[in-house]
């Protein structure tokens, strides 16, 4: 369901606009790092980052930026990335990808954004965040 029938989410810069565009997505990811650091639920996740948290807020907001059909900031700035590579070298499993998704759920329903919006968005996060997971337990077995 979407209320502007012409332009639905996924299609252009639709997604892109419905969260804000920039300014709503490092919002977003401001609040959802803020989050992280400051519920015990999402320590593990938390503690995986780096120290320096202000470069993984950039990453996350320009990724999301591109990723829903707005300017391409990420590859602007840090180049091209596979957003499983890129989590590959971390233990990631079914505990940690559902700290992240409900870090970011909740996260989510705090903006202003549509409701129906908020439920595509985080349809549409499932997939990488199990694409992530997926990659991560094939790490483990080739260990083993
Ligand atoms: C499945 C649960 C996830 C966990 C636990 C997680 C955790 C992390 C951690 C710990 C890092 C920092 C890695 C490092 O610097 O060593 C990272 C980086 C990043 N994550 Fe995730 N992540 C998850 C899912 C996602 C999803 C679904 C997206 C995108 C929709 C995403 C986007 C990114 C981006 C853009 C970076 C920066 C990559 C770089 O340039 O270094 N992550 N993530």
């Amino acid at each position: 369901m979407n209320a502007d029938k012409d332009r639905p989410y996924g299609t252009g810069d639709a997604s892109f606009q419905a969260a804000g565009s920039e300014a709503g997505l490092r919002k977003l990811v401001d609040e959802f790092f803020d989050r992280m650091g400051s519920d015990e639920r999402f320590a593990t996740i938390y503690a995986m980052h780096p120290e320096d948290k202000e470069v993984s807020r950039d990453k996350l907001a320009r990724f999301l930026c591109g990723w829903l059909g707005g300017p391409k900031l990420y590859n602007e700035k840090y180049g091209a990335i596979g957003i499983p590579r890129v989590h590959a070298h971390l233990a990631i499993g079914t505990t940690e990808r559902d700290q992240w998704l409900t870090c970011m759920t909740e996260t989510v329903s705090e903006q202003g954004f549509a409701a129906d919006f908020k439920v595509y968005l985080m349809e549409q996060l499932y997939v990488p965040a199990e694409a992530v997971r997926r990659r991560c337990a094939a790490n483990e077995s080739a260990d083993q």
